[in-house]
């Protein structure tokens, strides 16, 4: 059992203190907000995130893992400390780096004992040696200590599995202090890398990156899809089945959005700009990815005419399935452009509406998809929460006054849409779509094998 102190109690935080304390750690969770501490030690969560109250309640109960505002108890016993603090957009597209600035400092003041500082934080290239610089001049004592960066991959909807069962662990810094923090994450039994402390921060930007630049690459093919008629969703699957492509991150949609891939890819472009290297394909990424809400505006004119007056019911408002956050989701800037258009603009979603209020106080929020779309001259689908897969479609179509259905996502099957009688569009399916086909893979007869002379 180690001793583990943890700063910050959101998404990595939260989970990664869960994790570790689940591991058989003794955790203490600290964050500077006393609200959400008291709400967190009353048993509510910060966040919505699937089976991670669960194991709160369980590691709480079984005494692993707690949670304080003072940095002097959370530091008492700790052999480790993880930095899991927010770098939102500086506003000009940078990392603010303020909250890491302070917890560092915090660290620095509160350690009595030798320590590795671990950040988890997503932080430019270069911050490590920043931690390092404020913790030397703020320890008050000639404590020993290490800086290792530890970038986290979870995502939301499915943080805690990912923290449970990541692909890789990436470290970077001095070997010693690496190796140790390598050893807490043993039990996962997953492969370890250890780097340099800024190539380890290159990492994270550079998987966000790729992973967008995927979402990307298949929304511009979808945008030429669109016009050459053909289906992405196979085109997508076809590619997929190729080893070397692999089937994740190729669904072709309304585009990226939550709290990290826009963030991070505006941050990478940024550290590339001022290094003197011109990001040109990170720059292409986010322009596609900004069309994407624009595509919904432009079907919806070419079906509906002016939308001034026109009514449209989102479902989805979340920037993605199983979580509440709508932090850069498509749903708001798609409210924003069909409201400049005169629209008027119902949603529904299952989770997200009470975040949705804080961003958009005037938001038309309604209890159920079926009040949403009432009167409604179309709908669109924007966000795939898998409730929605199972709505009764003829009472979906009853409850509106137009038929036009946008299908942002590629859920439904287009030829039972229209045999609804929906008027259905989904992103670049082609004319003949019929999901009946779908997943149909054709085994041959392995009696003709490949190395077999024809
Ligand atoms: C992402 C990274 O996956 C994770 O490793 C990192 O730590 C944080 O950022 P997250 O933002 O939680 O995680 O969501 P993710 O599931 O990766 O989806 C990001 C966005 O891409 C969502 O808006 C999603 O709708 C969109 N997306 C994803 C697509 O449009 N198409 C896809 O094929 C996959």
């Amino acid at each position: 059992m180690n001793d583990i102190a943890v700063i910050g109690t959101s998404y990595v935080g939260l989970t990664t203190g869960v994790a570790f304390a689940d591991m058989g750690n003794r955790v203490v969770c600290v964050d500077v907000d006393e609200g959400k501490i008291a709400r967190l030690k009353a048993g509510k969560l910060p966040i919505h995130e699937p089976g991670l109250h669960e194991v709160v309640m369980r590691s709480v109960s079984a005494g692993r893992l707690s949670f304080s505002t003072s940095y002097e108890e959370g530091l008492k016993r700790a052999e480790f400390v993880f930095i899991a603090v927010g770098t939102p957009d500086d506003g000009t597209g940078g990392a603010d780096l303020s909250q890491v600035r302070a917890a560092a400092q915090s660290v620095a003041e509160h350690m009595h004992r030798p320590i590795v500082v671990v950040n988890k934080s997503t932080v430019p290239i270069g911050t490590g040696d920043v931690v390092t610089r404020i913790i030397n001049e703020h320890r008050r004592t000639s404590v020993e200590f290490s800086v290792v960066s530890n970038p986290e991959f979870l995502r939301e909807g499915s943080a805690l599995l990912d923290c449970l069962q990541p692909d890789r662990v990436v470290l970077g810094g001095p070997r010693e202090a690496a190796e140790r923090v390598a050893q807490l994450y043993r039990p996962l039994g997953c492969p370890v890398i250890i780097t340099d402390i800024r190539t380890a921060e290159m990492i994270k930007y550079a998987s966000n990156a790729f992973l967008a630049t995927r979402i990307s690459f298949i929304n511009e093919i979808a945008a030429v899809c669109e016009r050459l008629d053909a289906d992405v969703k196979e085109v997508a699957r076809g590619m997929g089945l190729d080893q070397r492509i692999g089937p994740h991150f190729l669904n072709a949609g309304l585009g990226f959005g939550g709290s990290c891939f826009p963030k991070d890819v505006r941050a990478l472009m940024r550290m590339a700009t001022d290094a003197g290297q011109h990001p040109q394909l990170l720059q292409a990424v986010m322009d596609i990815n900004a069309d994407r809400r624009r595509w919904v505006v432009e079907r919806l004119r070419e079906r509906l005419g002016d939308l001034a007056g026109k009514k449209i019911a989102l479902l989805g408002v979340a920037f993605k399935p199983d979580t509440d956050d709508v932090r850069d989701a498509p749903a708001l800037t798609i409210i924003r452009l069909l409201r400049d258009a005169g629209a008027h603009v119902t949603s529904y979603d299952p989770e997200a509406g009470e975040q949705a209020r804080r961003d958009m106080p005037d938001i038309d929020l309604q209890p159920d998809p079926y009040t949403a779309v009432t009167g409604a001259d179309a709908v669109v689908l924007v966000t795939e929460w898998k409730e929605f897969r199972f709505l009764d479609l003829d009472r979906l179509r009853r409850a509106m006054s137009g038929t036009t259905f946008i299908d942002g996502r590629n859920v439904y099957d287009p030829a039972e849409m229209r045999s609804a009688g929906f008027d259905y569009l989904g992103v670049a399916r082609g004319a003949g779509a019929d999901d009946s086909m779908a997943g149909e893979e054709i085994y041959l007869d392995t009696a003709v094998t490949r190395s077999d002379p024809v």
